[in-house]
């Protein structure tokens, strides 16, 4: 069986970061964008996996290859779990990283770092044939005080990760798929397709 499958996304840099995951399984993935316009899917869930489900539905409909969608966040304790589900949108519509990287610092001035831990969350939704599955990888860390790397994207200059105390920007992209929330998330996946799906 081809060992392909179709991401609703139009986010390079996650495209990316998942071909990365998924290539020592042998599973080859691309932009369901790339074989049809599936159009914007409103992320109007209320929860990660109804936003990714909302996702790999839409591209299953449309295609009806094996699809996934994805909905990440990043939620700091100190905000109460702020910008989580809003993180794409955190700061405005048109807000840049860097802009959403400045509110975050601004909204943390002074507070110590005990009190500066956060997660970035990753919901995977499989659909397929077969049916539809759910995946959830968790990464623990906390926010740095100003920005430092170049590597990665989104709020990765701010995210440190325990241990190393360095950034997800400054550790670069090969530690960042063995540790991140989308490697935990996408390699249970990865599992679930070569066990139930490619056989
Ligand atoms: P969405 O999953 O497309 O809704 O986007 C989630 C938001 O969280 C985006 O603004 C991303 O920049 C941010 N985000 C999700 N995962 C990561 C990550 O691995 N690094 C940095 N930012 C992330």
């Amino acid at each position: 069986m081809r060992r392909e499958v179709y991401l609703v996304t139009q986010n390079k840099g996650k495209l990316q970061e998942i071909k990365n995951i998924f290539a020592p399984f042998s599973i080859s993935v691309k932009s369901i964008y790339e074989i049809c316009d599936i159009g914007k899917v409103e992320e109007k869930g209320e929860s990660y996996a109804e936003n990714a489900l909302l996702k790999a539905k839409a591209g299953f409909a449309k295609t009806g290859e094996i699809s996934l969608g994805e909905d990440s966040g990043l939620e700091v304790d100190y905000l109460h779990g702020a910008p989580g589900l809003y993180s794409a949108r955190f700061g405005g519509e048109n807000a840049s990283s860097e802009d959403k990287i400045s509110l975050l610092l601004q909204l943390l001035q002074g507070v110590p770092r005990e009190k500066r831990t956060a997660r970035f969350v990753c919901v995977v939704a499989l659909v397929w044939s077969g049916g539809e599955e759910i995946f959830t990888g968790v990464c623990e860390g906390y926010l740095a005080e100003e920005p430092r790397g170049d590597g990665g994207f989104g709020y990765d200059p701010i995210f440190i990760f325990p241990g190393e105390d360095k950034t997800f920007a400054q550790l670069g992209s090969e530690f960042k798929n063995r540790y991140s929330h989308r490697s935990r998330a996408f390699c249970q996946c990865a599992e679930f397709l070569v066990r139930e799906v490619f056989h």
